[in-house]
């Protein structure tokens, strides 16, 4: 059996994909054009079920311009979570709103339905969970809460191509969705990110804001910005885009092996009528978890990687003081483990010989 080094995360980047830049390169034309028009069309139908879809430059780009789109602003509270990636919260901070930190439940790492309700105030604007490691918040239950207090749902899908909830794709739920295309996702366009709608209104705010508030040259209807994705990144994601369902189901495989085979660690449920893409295969381990990470890189060559050890409410760029008791814990034990589509049955085999040894030894 190989030794060799298994990454926490790999992009699969073919020969398909260099010959896509290449014709890009020789048509002379870079920057925003034809890839990323036809990158929109093709995005809108595999992934969302025809919703209008907007690409830009990140996933933090996307999720910026997203919130000012919907009219988000300086007065307007935003909940979100507080154990996620920074952008989720930076954006909202971003557009002069206040991120409003709630809880998660422990069995997905989703919000916490509840006491995100019991933070809503006159001032909330909306809601943005975030499809945590590929699994998807309860969409159907957080539309209902959104519509009861008269407030919108946005999703930050940023980890969560194709996840569903009761056969209903995320980035179909809220005013809008966004998905991120960096490199380690689970599909990717270099960097970028896609702005999902179904509002024509938002679209358009979308549309013009990536491009300095234009639609027609030089006649600015907004103040705006360049998050244009060019159509390097555009041809890159296009190819991508007809491998990610396949790699999704290599993804779940292994997921299925690894939870078969583990001992003594948490695995990832999942929730009934939800389907979990696997961006990340996250464990629980209540003691020895930094142990465990460590020991798989140093003993065993095994990636792993913690995601995330910092909740955003206590990063420096916050400094808040809220308690939110599962956030603490689910940043004290979560561990990722390698889930990708590149690993071979022998790769996934030392991964559960290597957790199992380490686990039953007391790490
Ligand atoms: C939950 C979440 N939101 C937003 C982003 C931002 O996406 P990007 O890195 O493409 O800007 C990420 C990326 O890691 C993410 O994981």
């Amino acid at each position: 059996m190989s030794q060799d080094f298994i990454p926490a995360a790999k992009p699969i980047i073919g020969a398909e994909e260099r010959a896509a830049v290449d014709a890009v390169m020789a048509s002379g034309m870079l920057a925003q054009g034809p890839e990323v028009a036809a990158f929109e069309k093709e995005f809108s139908q595999v992934m969302v079920d025809g919703r209008a879809s907007v690409a830009v430059n990140s996933g933090t780009s996307g999720l910026h311009l997203g919130l000012l789109a919907s009219g988000v602003g300086p007065g307007d509270e935003v909940i979100v979570p507080s154990f996620t990636f920074a952008a989720t919260g930076n954006s909202v901070a971003l557009t002069g709103a206040t991120p409003v930190f709630a809880d998660i439940e422990l069995d997905y790492y989703t919000l916490d339905v509840a006491h995100v309700e019991s933070l809503i105030t006159d001032k909330t604007k909306g809601i943005m969970p975030v499809h945590l490691y590929g699994h998807p918040f309860a969409a159907d239950v957080f539309t209902a809460l959104a519509e009861k207090h008269g407030i919108d749902l946005y999703e930050d899908a940023a980890q969560a191509h194709g996840a569903a909830v009761n056969g209903k794709k995320v980035g179909t739920f809220g005013k809008f969705g966004m998905f991120s295309l960096y490199p380690t996702k689970n599909m990717t366009s270099g960097e970028g990110g896609m702005v999902t709608t179904g509002d024509a209104t938002v679209e358009r705010n979308l549309r013009l804001l990536r491009n300095q508030g234009m639609e027609k040259q030089y006649q600015n209807e907004l103040v705006g910005f360049n998050n244009r994705m060019t159509d390097l990144h555009a041809a890159i994601g296009r190819v991508q885009l007809t491998k990610v369902e396949a790699w999704t189901a290599q993804r779940q495989e292994n997921a299925a092996f690894l939870s078969a085979n583990l001992e003594g660690v948490g695995t990832p449920k999942v929730a009934p009528g939800a389907e979990h893409v696997y961006h990340q295969y996250t464990i629980r381990v209540s003691e020895g978890r930094d142990e465990l990470h460590e020991r798989l890189r140093s003993e065993f060559n095994i990636g792993s990687g913690v995601y995330y050890p910092v909740p955003n409410h206590r990063l420096p760029s916050f400094n808040r003081t809220e308690d939110l008791p599962n956030t603490e814990i689910a940043a004290r034990e979560v561990l990722s483990l390698p889930v990708h589509p590149s690993l071979t049955q022998d790769d996934l085999e030392r991964i559960v010989t290597a957790v199992n040894t380490i686990v039953k030894a007391g790490a």
